[in-house]
This record gives structure tokens, sequence and C-alpha cells, in this order.
């Protein structure tokens, strides 16, 4: 039986105003998952007044009890993250392994958030004057309204959704419109922890659904995860009206593999980093930019790893790569082949459909003789596709590394610890690892990138809280006379003696 997936507004599941609805459709089976309200502006509108109405009480209920609530939400998670998990991959393919460490950021991510109810920390500094007293506050905003990928159906709302409430904000949340019934089921945990009603609310849909949570007036701050296209259009709207902004968008992470790697991690480490959520993450690593001398072995390894890999429904434990997300998606990683080979580029493994009935698989596929500035080596093909470069030295490889427009993730392998410190100190993307894949980020450092990849903005640990706060100064003057700050002191020397 399909699921039906309604709003979620002021504590209440309800359809649609117009009754309309989409279709939630498993890419693996191509069956049909859930039928979905399809939110216009007026939903949002009214979801919106949900949060507006439920503003105060949750900014005034002391954080530390806050933080309870959410201590609940990662009790509940963990009971329920197993059922959550094959929803996920019924929604959006990816196998059930990868759903449940999905389910497991979010679980880690309330801990952590939770956790920032008894520090949510401030400073104070010592200050000009004598009898005067300053400090900084962290501020809640109001409504902030969210918009999540399909990608990470409950990580990725995790890093917003948490430190938004935690900080005394409420929400209106349009999920990816690839993994409603996913969103539905997440948002029931928080109903279930105890979070009063209109606190979080979930609008359902499309694109003119998320449109209308931009535009609307009262929602003062947005948060967004997508791809660069939609992006750069919430940004766009959301500058002309004023509003703060946090964006994370595309990614063409690279490993760079030096001659002196450790081979055999190296050939592990590229193989799931490219091909682990059929190359569906932000982080995903899409370029392998190899030293010369280790780079026939290493092609040769990574072309035997590749074709191990078993497609299929995520669901089967035997599976260790499912399809990708929808027709779309498979379509445009298919339109790249032809454009790699037209670019001189060579498809080595992969490249094409796997005899697979159903579903919208497409082979883990590597291409070789790719060379910098090719269309495959700087645009996000968000599929199991990786492309690979070679080069002489350090030096090139990091200079190839950083000339994209992206900048999220980037890793090296190397057993020489002058060339680690140097790329650590020369790559210019928002992580780097050392002997590590580009995935794989954990929810306490600050995630995401430099150039067209965000705003400068980064999500999780402490950095995590400042797309949800205002910084409240206060200065306290117990002197009981006027202190004149930014004046001249020699005019009036003297006035500011204790
Ligand atoms: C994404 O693909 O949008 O570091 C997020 C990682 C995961 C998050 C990916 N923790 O790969």
């Amino acid at each position: 039986m399909p699921h039906v997936v309604k709003n979620f507004i002021a504590g209440q599941w309800v359809d649609a105003r117009s009754g309309e609805t989409f279709e939630s459709i498993n890419p693996a089976t191509e069956e049909l998952v859930a039928h979905v309200a399809l939110s216009t502006g007026e939903d949002v509108a009214e979801a919106v007044a949900a949060a507006k109405a439920a503003y105060d009480k949750w900014r005034l209920t002391p954080a530390p009890r806050r933080g309870e609530i959410l201590f609940r939400v990662a009790e509940l998670l963990r009971d329920r993250k197993q059922a959550l998990a094959e929803l996920m991959t019924q929604e959006m393919g990816k196998i059930v392994a990868e759903t449940g460490g999905d389910g497991q950021e979010a679980i880690d991510m309330a801990y952590y958030m939770g956790g920032e109810g008894r520090r949510l920390m401030g400073y104070t500094a010592p200050v000009e004057m004598p009898n005067k007293f300053g400090m900084a506050l962290r501020d809640s905003v109001g409504v902030v309204g969210l918009i999540t990928p399909w990608n990470f159906p409950v990580a990725v709302p995790s890093w917003k959704i948490l430190p938004a409430l935690i900080a005394g904000n409420t929400i209106v949340w349009k999920p990816g419109e690839d993994v409603p019934a996913s969103a539905a089921m997440f948002a029931q945990v928080f109903a279930d922890a105890g979070l009063p009603a209109g606190v979080l609310n979930v609008v359902q849909g499309a694109g003119q659904t998320g449109a209308a949570l931009v535009e609307h007036p009262d929602v003062r701050i947005l948060s967004f995860t997508g791809s660069t296209d939609t992006g750069l259009k919430v940004y766009t709207q959301a500058a002309r009206m004023g509003k703060k902004v946090t964006l994370e968008m595309g990614g063409k992470n690279a490993i760079i593999v030096m001659d002196d790697a450790n081979f055999d991690l190296a050939v592990d480490a590229i193989t799931w980093s490219a091909f682990g959520t059929t190359g569906q993450r932000c982080t995903a690593t899409s370029r392998l930019i190899v030293q010369k001398g280790i780079k026939p072995r290493l092609v040769e390894a990574l072309r035997a790893k590749a074709q191990t890999i078993r497609m299929g429904d995520g669901l089967d434990p035997q599976t260790t790569m499912g399809p990708l997300v929808n027709q779309k998606a498979l379509d445009k990683v298919s339109s790249y082949m032809a454009i790699a080979q037209s670019e001189g580029a060579s498809i080595i493994t992969g490249g094409k459909r796997p005899d697979i009935a159903k579903g919208f698989f497409f082979e883990p596929t590597l291409l070789d003789h790719v060379t910098a500035g090719m269309r495959v080596e700087q645009e996000e093909i968000f599929g199991p596709v990786l492309s690979i470069v070679e080069v002489s030295n350090l030096e090139e490889a990091v200079h190839v590394n950083n000339n994209t427009r992206y900048g999220l993730s980037s890793s090296i392998f190397t057993e020489n610890i002058n060339a680690a410190f140097r790329a650590i100190r020369d790559i210019t993307t928002g992580i780097v690892y050392i002997n590590h894949g580009t995935t794989g980020a954990e929810i306490q450092f600050p995630f995401g990138g430099t150039r067209g990849t965000g705003n400068g903005m980064r999500e999780a640990g402490q950095a995590g809280l400042n797309s949800f706060t205002e910084w409240k100064s206060v200065y306290i003057d117990y002197s009981g006379r006027l202190q004149r700050a930014q004046i001249d002191t020699d005019a009036i020397l003297g006035e500011n003696e204790v």
C-alpha cells in the first residue's frame, strides 16, 4: 500500500489546500511509494503563520529544556532507525547500510545540538570604561525556511532543523520532492518527542513550493542545500528581499594520489567515494588526479574493483550500489558519456545502463585520458562517474584540484608528511582529507565549501549555529552617570575615572 503523505502544519497532518498531489517513485523498482500533498503559496503561508504563532513561546522556553526535547528526538530516531532507513532506500535508492548511516548522522546531530542547550556560548570581554560590563549573546531570529535535497533525506535536514531549534527559532521545511515520505517520518519523530505544535512545519511539493517559501516576507532566514541552479535562484531572490541565506550547492571533488601512496588503501577509498551513494553526494569523488608513476597500476585496479560492484535494489543485502534517483538524473549522467568521448576521453569501464529491466541504474564508470578544463573535469555530473587526470607532481595536482568553480572536498593519498602538509596549506576547498576519501564529514566540524559551492556560510559544528542566530551585543553601565564613548578624551580628561 503506498503511503499518503500530507503537510504538517501547526501540529496537524493536512492535505494541500488545492487537493493536488504528486507521486514518490521507488527508483529501483519504479513502483509507487507515496501520494504526496502538492503545496502552493497558500499552504506555505499557513505554515509560516503557524511557525510565527509558535515562536514566542518556543524562544522563551529555556534552551536546556529545548535541548531535552532534542535528546528525546535522538532516542526516538535510534528506535526508528531501521524503518526510516528502509523507507529512505525505497524513495531514493541508496543501499540500506547507507540510509542507516544517514539516520545515524541525524542521531549524532540531535545529541550534539541537544548539548548546545546548555552551552550556546556567547562571550564577555573587558570594556573601555569603569563600572561598565559588556557581553555578546546568540539570539534567535524567528521563522526560518529550510529547503533540502533528496540524497540525504534525513541527515542534511538534521543539520538545519536541529541547530535552528536549539537556537529558539521555528521552522517551515520544504523537503526534496523525491523523498517526501522519509521527511514525514522524520517530522513525526519531533512531534512524538514533544516538540510543541507549530515549531516545526513541513510543506511538501516542488519548485513552486520552495519559491513561495523563499519569497514569504516573514521568513527572514533561509538555508538551502541542492543544485547550483536552484541555489543561485534562491540567493538572488533572497538578496532582493534582504534575507540571510546559507547555501550548500555543488562539488567537483578530487582525490590526489601520489606515487608513494598506500596503494590498496587508495583503491578502496576511491571506489567508495566515487561510487558510494551511486556518486550522488555533494562530497563524492568525481575526479582522480593521479601521479604518472602509479597511474597504470591504479587505473587497472580501479577497473577491476568497479566491475565487482553489484547493482540492484538497495533493500537487498547483496546490493553494493543502488540506482540513480530518477529518470532525469539517468538522462543527465548518460548525456555526459557522449560529451566525454567528444572531448577525447575514453570510457574504460561502465558508461551505460546495466542489463536490469527496471530502475534508473547506471554502471560505475571510469573515464580515462581526461585533461584539466574538459567539461567532464569541470561540471558536476552527480552519478557514478570518475574522471581520471594524470599529473607529474604535487604542484600540478594541487593546481588541477583547485581549478574548478566548486570548492567542497579534496583528498590526498601520500605517505610523505611534507607533501601532506603542503597539500593542507595549498588546497582551497572547505574540507581536506589526508589518506581518506572525500566523503564522510562528521557533524561536529564545519561543513561547506569555497567558491561556487556555497556563499561562505558553514553547516554543522559550532559554525552551523551562525546560520540560525544573530549576535546581540549588550552593554550594562552601572556607573550612574553618563560615560561618553567614542569621544576624544583629551577634551574631557578625568571624566571617566572610577
Ligand atoms: C551531501 O552530499 O549533501 O561527508 C552531504 C559526507 C556526508 C554528507 C554529504 N557526511 O559525505
